[in-house]
């Protein structure tokens, strides 16, 4: 008979008793909850047209963030690098590798004068249009990519880590003083947080998170 029913089914008379106990309240929670961005976009991890991994150039090979994500600190966007700049390692390491051909391709298509043809990268990361964020804001203030994008350093394939819900955008904006660094150490992912020198930093430079809404909602 064990084999008829999956296992799971035995959980079910339980469940049913605390719906019928605490009713239709509950079932919105649990709509609203599992719909929610933590559960429709944590952990998103497309397959890239190339196999670009994180862990082995900035985790073993130590590469800073910033040797590709240039804007970082300048402007709105951290931007994907463009096709030169792996290249500048990969015309002679692993030069003739099939999971590079991608890039090959698009490295070809400019040496040529073609029209741009970018690595079609997959967007991972992506707020609606309403909400307005800027990434050299958050960096020049001493927020660390960890922060809000976990340890990327350990990762085969980027995935997302925080919902970039509201919520949590506002979450950090009340309480700070858990995620504000040196701004010399907001690449650095292995960063000991340090709740006092944050609490320093944050009255030196009177940094001041916005709550309102017209701050994110222009
Ligand atoms: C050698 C270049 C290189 C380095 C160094 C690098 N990245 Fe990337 N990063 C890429 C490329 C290429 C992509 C796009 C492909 C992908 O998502 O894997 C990317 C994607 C990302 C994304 C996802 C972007 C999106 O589409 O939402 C994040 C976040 C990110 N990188 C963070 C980091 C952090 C943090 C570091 C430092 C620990 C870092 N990267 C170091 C090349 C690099
Ligand atoms: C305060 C949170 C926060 C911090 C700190 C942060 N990011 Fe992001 N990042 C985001 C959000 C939110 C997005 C999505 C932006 C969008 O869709 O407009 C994003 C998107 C990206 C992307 C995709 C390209 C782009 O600009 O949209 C890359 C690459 C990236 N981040 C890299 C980094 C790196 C590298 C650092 C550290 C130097 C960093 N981020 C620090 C929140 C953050
Ligand atoms: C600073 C030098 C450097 C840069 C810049 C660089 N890489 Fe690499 N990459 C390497 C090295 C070294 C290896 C490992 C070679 C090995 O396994 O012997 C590697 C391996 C790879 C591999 C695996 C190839 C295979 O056949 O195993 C891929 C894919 C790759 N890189 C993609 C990229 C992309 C995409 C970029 C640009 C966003 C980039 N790399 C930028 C040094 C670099
Ligand atoms: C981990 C902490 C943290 C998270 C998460 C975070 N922020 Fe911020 N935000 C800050 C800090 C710190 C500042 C800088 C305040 C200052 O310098 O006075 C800031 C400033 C801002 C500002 C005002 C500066 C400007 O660009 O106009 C906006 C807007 C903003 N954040 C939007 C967002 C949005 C949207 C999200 C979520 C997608 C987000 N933030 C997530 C910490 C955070
Ligand atoms: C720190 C930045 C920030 C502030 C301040 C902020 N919002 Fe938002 N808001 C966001 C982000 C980011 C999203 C998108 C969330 C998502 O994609 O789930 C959002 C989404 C929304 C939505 C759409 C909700 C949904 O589920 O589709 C509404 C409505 C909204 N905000 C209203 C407000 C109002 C009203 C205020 C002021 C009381 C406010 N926001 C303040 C960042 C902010």
């Amino acid at each position: 008979m064990n084999q008829l029913f999956p296992k799971w089914t035995n959980r079910l008379p339980a469940v049913a008793t605390v719906l019928a106990v605490l009713g239709a309240p509950t079932l919105v929670f649990m709509v609203w909850y599992y719909f929610s961005p933590w559960y429709l976009e944590v952990g998103y991890a497309p397959d890239q047209p190339v196999p670009y991994n994180h862990k082995l150039h900035a985790g073993m090979f130590g590469m800073d963030c910033r040797y590709c994500h240039q804007n970082v600190e300048r402007g709105p966007h951290a931007t994907v690098p463009p096709t030169q700049t792996c290249m500048n390692c990969h015309v002679q390491v692993k030069k003739d590798s099939p999971l590079l051909a991608p890039v090959r391709a698009s490295f070809e298509a400019l040496a040529k004068g073609e029209s741009d043809r970018p690595v079609p990268w997959i967007k991972v990361h992506m707020l609606p249009d309403y909400a307005y964020f800027d990434h050299s804001v958050h960096v020049t203030a001493g927020v660390g990519c960890i922060s809000c994008h976990g340890r990327v350093d350990q990762m085969e394939v980027v995935r997302q880590e925080k919902p970039l819900s509201m919520g949590w955008c506002l979450e950090c904006h009340r309480d700070p003083a858990k995620h504000v660094r040196p701004v010399s150490e907001i690449t650095n992912m292995n960063y000991r947080h340090d709740e006092a020198l944050a609490k320093k930093l944050i009255a030196a430079k009177k940094i001041n998170p916005p709550t309102h809404c017209s701050a994110c909602h222009r």
